[in-house]
């Protein structure tokens, strides 16, 4: 049994294989934090630590027992106004203005499979495989709040094979007058001690989710997203760790939520050294009216424990592959696709889209991809979004006449889309300015010449819906990119007040619970898609990675990680990437050289050897390729597919990178620490009798000291032979080659040890190498 609640000693037990979380019922009907971490048996209520501490407030019904307080002990969900001067992931305010709550246990419920969430919002599933039961076990305990009525209800799901738990709340207010939730977060862990380092994923546009580690102490660090999606600045996943943790050893506590919109993550270390994570949907500007007998549902987090990154990742890896993607690319293999929009831009219509069509044929490539520009007025980014109607005449075809000759040639076909979006010039703003977000009076924020649709709206997510799906129907794509191009600022909307709502009171304005309507909007348009194009592959993207989480990935099983095609660049981004999401999230792509973004010119080996760690494709003009690049590609392409399922489904160990030390801070931009000459990560089947290995160098050196690469996650005594799959150029040492490829080697050495990093002539070099028991 995963969840044993244990009645007379008030205490609460959820076990995984390897981990436990203990939570108490206190003497005063407070639900107590008790411990997460390794998997331990026994109860860790006595060791509470009760002091009296000068200026931590105890409840009235404590009397003059003064070592109870609020303020020092671990809470579950820390009410604000009931003593705790820490972050309160709860804050609730009444109709006299009164912010001040006390949520005491009522009642614990357990029961087999996964509780349901209402209100719209993804959340992992409750089966492994479609109708295949995923064995969670759920508990759900009751909390009330005297003063309002107000219940809470804490919901966690135990995935003991997958060492995973999920938490959500939901408040519902169960008195007569309405109240406004101020804050509501997803979850909180506290820990009785400091000592922590923050792992946080951070960058800006074409440069989403570098690997930031800091040292946490006194204070709080918060880190989130006000604009409106989950952000390329900030990243809804992030790790707590003992200070030693590295790739293979140290406490590592890992918190995601499946949320993309506004957010906040915050470490705090308290007045007595104390730790506590929490993470909820971004409280600045946020209120929410509940009226009696409303509820509301805070987003899903997903927790898990690890003794080093390593494992913490694979776990992360398994659960989102099995629970948190959906439908029939759940599983599938995603096709081989080229994109238009490095290849064209804006420049194309109809003839060179099926030529490129049959170029791609010609290469391998399965799908293509008919980025922006498709519709309406569209020519360059000034005009056209919103008026989702094909422009035939630009293509000189209908698009379903398109759609049908890119499958005549052979490949599937695929399209872009930006349904959140609008432009000044368009019929849809000219018919409909008040679907756009504005605030009257005020001339609008302006970001790539571009307006935010109010998705919160049911009507306008109707309208958009309507056009795009009539059209679309007419291609029945087989996949859809579906973009988000830049961060919302005036969120203003122009429906009309419902029932006890009114512009004047501030509620119906409020940006939070706007913006979170506004995301449950983009949800409940893309449930819409997925019925309607159920064998559809959408894949997310905002302007690259902006909204790259757990949300989307319930829709999007696939998501663009950055712009930034530069493969060395990639090799950071996808790194950071790498410690919360599996492989398969990761859309990426092969580009031309010199690169768009940066100019720099690397092997087309290279450029494969970082894309096929993702769902792969390419993204330039296959009329500028020589013979040989083609013969290149086609081969490249034969790559992905035989090791797909190796890639995609075995164990991920980075072997390389900041991670591997254990330093807090100094970090360079690409998250690399000590050696900068070589990126190293390496796929491990489950049942460890393969695995793939890629190194990419970084710079070249004269006579530099041997370096070696060592494995990870093989077997001991047994023994592999190494063979080369792919490699930009040959070793500049054959002998080296020689002794590397001619030898059986044990794991054991592999892992002791490694394998030398080999000379390979110049920068920018790299080598894939298969490895099989013998
Ligand atoms: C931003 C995306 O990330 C690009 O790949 C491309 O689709 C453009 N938008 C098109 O406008």
């Amino acid at each position: 049994m995963a969840i044993i609640y244990d009645r007379e000693q008030g205490l609460l037990t959820l076990h995984t294989l390897h981990s436990t979380y203990q939570m108490g019922i206190s003497s005063y009907g407070h639900l107590l934090h008790l411990y997460y971490g390794r998997r331990a048996e026994g109860s860790f209520l006595p060791l509470l630590s009760l002091r009296d501490r000068g200026f931590s407030g105890n409840p009235y019904d404590a009397g003059n027992d003064r070592s109870y307080s609020a303020d020092t002990l671990p809470q579950e969900l820390s009410a604000f106004g009931n003593g705790d001067y820490r972050h309160s992931g709860f804050r609730l305010r009444t109709a006299d203005g009164a912010c001040g709550s006390d949520l005491r246990f009522e009642e614990a419920r357990r029961y087999p499979g996964k509780y349901r969430l209402p209100g719209g919002l993804p959340a992992a599933d409750a089966f492994r495989t479609e109708g295949e039961e995923s064995g969670a076990e759920s508990l759900e305990l009751r909390l009330r709040d005297s003063r309002s009525g107000t219940l809470v209800r804490l919901l966690y799901a135990v995935y003991e094979e997958e060492d995973i738990l999920t938490r959500a709340v939901i408040v519902e207010n169960a008195g007569a007058e309405p109240v406004w939730i101020e804050q509501a977060d997803s979850a909180a862990l506290d820990f009785p001690r400091g000592h922590f380092d923050l792992v946080h994923f951070s960058g800006s546009y074409g440069n989403e989710r570098l690997y930031h580690r800091e040292r946490l102490s006194a204070g709080e660090k918060s880190i989130g997203s006000s604009r409106g999606a989950s952000s390329h600045q900030h990243n809804p996943f992030v790790m707590l760790c003992t200070a030693d943790s590295t790739e293979d050893s140290g406490e590592v506590y890992g918190l995601a939520l499946v949320y993309s919109g506004n957010f906040r993550i915050s470490a705090e270390v308290d007045q007595l050294g104390q730790t506590r994570l929490s993470a909820g949907m971004m409280d600045t500007h946020f209120s929410w009216r509940l009226g009696s007998g409303e509820q509301f549902c805070c987003p899903e987090a997903v927790l898990g424990f690890g003794e080093g990154f390593a494992v913490l990742s694979q776990r992360f890896h398994r659960f989102t592959s099995r629970h948190i993607l959906h439908g029939t690319f759940m599983k599938a293999r995603r096709p081989v696709l080229l994109n238009s929009w490095e290849g064209c831009y804006f420049d194309f219509d109809g003839t060179r889209i099926l030529r490129l069509a049959e170029e791609a044929k010609e290469l391998g490539i399965e799908l293509l991809v008919m980025d922006d520009g498709w519709f309406g007025k569209r020519d360059n980014d000034l005009s056209g979004l919103g008026d989702w109607q094909c422009n035939t005449k630009k293509l000189g075809m209908p698009l379903g006449v398109l759609a049908e000759g890119i499958r005549e040639r052979g490949l599937r076909f695929g399209i872009w889309i930006e349904p959140e979006m609008v432009s000044e010039d368009s019929a849809l703003f000219r018919e409909h300015p008040d679907y756009a977000f504005r605030i009257p009076g005020k001339e609008p924020i302006r970001s790539r010449m571009q307006l935010v649709l109010d998705f919160s709206r049911q009507e306008v997510v109707d309208r958009i819906f309507r056009d795009l799906s009539e059209t679309l129907r007419e291609a029945k794509p087989d996949y859809i990119k579906m973009d988000m191009n830049r961060s919302i600022m005036e969120a203003y909307t122009h429906a009309q007040p419902a029932a006890g709502e009114s512009c004047a009171d501030g509620t119906m304005q409020n940006r939070g619970a706007l913006l979170h309507r506004y995301m449950l909007g983009v949800y409940d348009f893309l449930r819409r898609m997925q019925a309607a194009f159920p064998e559809t592959l959408i894949e997310g993207c905002c302007g690259g990675g902006g909204r790259f989480d757990l949300g989307m990935l319930y829709f999007t099983p696939q998501i663009w990680l950055s712009d930034n095609t530069d493969a060395i660049e990639r090799l950071s981004l996808q790194y950071g990437a790498s410690f919360g999401y599996p492989i398969s999230a990761v859309g990426a792509h092969v580009s031309a050289v010199p690169n768009h973004q940066t100019g720099r010119s690397t092997p087309l080996a290279t450029r494969a050897v970082a894309a096929l760690s993702g769902s792969f494709g390419y993204e330039l003009d296959p009329a500028a390729l020589s013979p040989g690049e083609r013969a290149e590609i086609r081969q490249q392409i034969e790559i992905y597919k035989r090791y797909y399922v190796l890639l995609h489904e075995g164990d991920y160990y980075r072997l390389s990178g900041a991670a591997m030390g254990c330093a807090a801070a100094g970090f360079g931009a690409d998250g690399n620490m000590g050696s900068d000459s070589f990126s190293a990560w390496l796929t491990v089947s489950s049942d460890q009798t393969e695995a793939l290995l890629s190194v990419v160098t970084r710079t070249q050196h004269c006579n530099t000291p041997a370096e070696y690469i060592r494995l990870r996650g093989l077997r001991r005594g047994r023994e592999y032979r190494i063979a080369p799959v792919m490699q930009s150029a040959e070793w500049y040492l054959p002998k080296e080659k020689e002794a590397l490829l001619f030898h059986r080697f044990t794991g054991d050495v592999l892992m002791e040890r490694g394998i030398p990093l080999p000379l390979l002539p110049g920068e920018y070099q790299s080598l894939l190498l298969h490895l099989r028991e013998v």
